[in-house]
């Protein structure tokens, strides 16, 4: 068997698109969604995401504004930055991209920002609504697996979803999102005794575990819907997910490459999350598709 590829290009593609149409019609009433990123230091890797993240807003039409802080800022100085962007009524969402420098406190800083501006939905209130299956801004990557997911027309409701991975950022955020679903979940992780048989067990399986081409063929039940949330280099330099891609397609039913799998679906969510911060922050709806 070969796998069908999830292709989150294309989708992420589809999706930038409806949401430049909903920018646009927001833009005649005129409201233009405003998305902050706050990059602390010169990390190689954030700078390439936070140069991704302004170039997809140009694209769909929102205003977005990077503000460069040089690595010794203190800890006050920076929460005085995100209360100033707090306060500004043309920044909807607000991004402080991590990693942050060891002497800053990560969840100290999230915890500043403003519930309703919080497009990583990284803010305990906001992890808390996710929980509860209340409204709220929810983690971008998560919120494209699930878009990736019903992409696949397969229903979620009553399959045996496997997460493997517990971070605050992916592996438990999505594993609430695919309950909500109605999926049966298991959350797996580095500590789990017999993840080999119970990833077999897995009509989805999500790998969140941050190790290269771990998931070979014989973690995976045939036909099984595989989503590899990995970002890794191989000894050449190569860019490889979680899972061994070759291998595992000759098994899986369905499967995200990497990259052009999940990737592109997370900044696609990021805007997702700006548009819908903004409706929300001037009390506007607007018909058509915005969460699916
Ligand atoms: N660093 C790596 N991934 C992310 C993310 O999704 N959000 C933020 N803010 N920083 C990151």
């Amino acid at each position: 068997m070969t796998a069908m590829l999830l292709n989150g290009k294309e989708l992420a593609k589809k999706r930038r698109s409806e949401i430049k149409t909903q920018v646009g019609r927001l833009k005649e009433m005129g409201i233009t969604p405003g998305l902050a990123v706050v990059l602390v230091g010169e990390n190689l890797a954030s700078v390439t995401y936070v140069r991704s993240k302004e170039k997809a807003c140009h694209e769909v039409g929102i205003y977005s504004e990077v503000i460069r802080l040089p690595e010794t800022i203190t800890e006050e100085e920076l929460l005085q930055v995100i209360e100033e962007l707090n306060r500004r009524e043309e920044i909807d969402g607000i991004l402080v991209q991590l990693p942050l420098p060891s002497h800053i406190r990560e969840q100290v800083v999230i915890n500043r920002i403003a519930v309703e501006k919080d497009v990583d939905g990284f803010t305990p209130v906001n992890q808390g609504k996710l929980l509860l299956n209340e409204k709220g801004l929810f983690p971008c990557t998560p919120l494209g697996i699930i878009d990736l997911l019903k992409e696949t027309g397969q229903s979620i409701a009553g399959k045996h979803a496997v997460v493997i991975g517990r971070s605050n950022i992916v592996g438990k955020p999505v594993s609430l999102l695919l309950l909500h679903q109605h999926a049966t979940v298991t959350m797996a992780h580095s500590r789990t005794v017999g993840l080999k048989q119970i990833a077999r067990e897995a009509d989805i399986l999500v790998a969140a575990m941050g190790q290269a081409k771990k998931i070979t063929s014989d973690y995976i039940k045939p036909g099984a819907i595989v989503i590899d949330v990995g970002i890794n280099r191989d000894e050449n330099g190569k860019l490889v997910g979680d899972v061994d891609f070759e291998a595992v397609c000759e098994v899986a039913g369905c499967i995200t490459p990497v990259p052009g799998g999940v990737g592109p679906m997370t900044i696609t969510m990021l805007l997702q999350n700006t548009l819908q911060a903004s409706l929300w922050n001037h009390h506007v709806e607007l018909a058509g598709r915005i969460d699916g």
